[in-house]
C-alpha cells in the first residue's frame, strides 16, 4: 500500500509535487481541491461564494473521509484542511504525511501572482498578503510540523524523497 499525503501552505507546490511523486510511484494521484470542484461543478472560488466556507471545509472532511477506501494514491490536500477539526491527525492515520516547508518570503513571492481561484487572498494588496501570510503560516504550522517527514523543498530531488519515504516505512 503506497499512501502519501502532501500537506503545506498555498503556494508550496503540492499538486506539483504530488503529480511527478505519483508519476514516479505509478500510483492515482488526487487533490482534495479538484475533487470539491468535481463534485460540486463549481470552482473552488464560487463555492466559497455560493455556500462559504464552512461548507467547503466540510466537504474537505468528507473528501479525506473517503479516501479511506483507495489502497494506493498520493494526495495533495488544501492549505487549511488539516487546520480544521481533528484532521491532521486523521491524515496521520491515513498515510505518510510529508510537510512542504517553505518561508513566508518565498511563499509571498510565489503567492503574488498566483492569487486566481484562491478566494481567501484573491483581494489582498501586496502588504496585505505579506502579513496574512506570516501569521498564517505561524498559526498553520504548529499543524503542518506534526507530518511525518518534513521537507525543505527545493532540496530534494523526486528520488531523494521517495527514498526517505521508503526509509520510513520500514523504520
Ligand atoms: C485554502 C487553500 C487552497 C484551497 C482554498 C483554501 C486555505 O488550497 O483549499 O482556497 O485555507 O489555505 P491550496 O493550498 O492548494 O492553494
Amino acid at each position: 500500500m503506497t499512501r502519501i499525503i502532501l500537506v503545506g501552505f498555498m503556494g508550496a507546490g503540492k499538486s506539483k509535487l504530488g503529480k511527478k511523486l505519483a508519476r514516479k510511484l505509478d500510483v492515482p494521484f488526487f487533490d482534495t481541491d479538484a475533487l470539491i470542484e468535481q463534485r460540486e461543478k463549481v470552482t473552488i472560488g464560487q463555492l466559497f461564494k455560493s455556500k462559504g466556507e464552512p461548507y467547503f471545509r466540510e466537504m474537505e472532511k468528507q473528501v479525506i473521509q473517503e479516501m479511506a477506501s483507495e489502497d494506493d494514491f498520493v494526495l495533495s490536500v488544501g492549505g487549511g484542511l488539516p487546520c480544521f477539526g481533528d484532521l491532521m491527525n486523521e491524515l496521520n492515520d491515513l498515510g505518510t504525511t510529508i510537510y512542504l516547508k517553505h518561508s513566508s518570503g518565498i511563499l509571498h513571492q510565489r503567492l503574488n501572482n498566483n492569487k486566481q481561484n484562491r478566494p481567501l487572498i484573491l483581494n489582498l494588496s501586496d502588504e496585505e498578503l505579506r502579513a496574512y501570510i506570516e501569521h498564517k503560516l505561524n498559526e498553520r504550522e504548529v499543524v503542518y510540523m506534526k507530518s511525518k517527514l518534513i521537507l525543505n523543498t527545493g532540496e530534494q530531488s523526486i528520488d531523494e524523497i521517495i527514498r526517505q519515504y521508503r526509509l520510513l516505512q520500514k523504520s
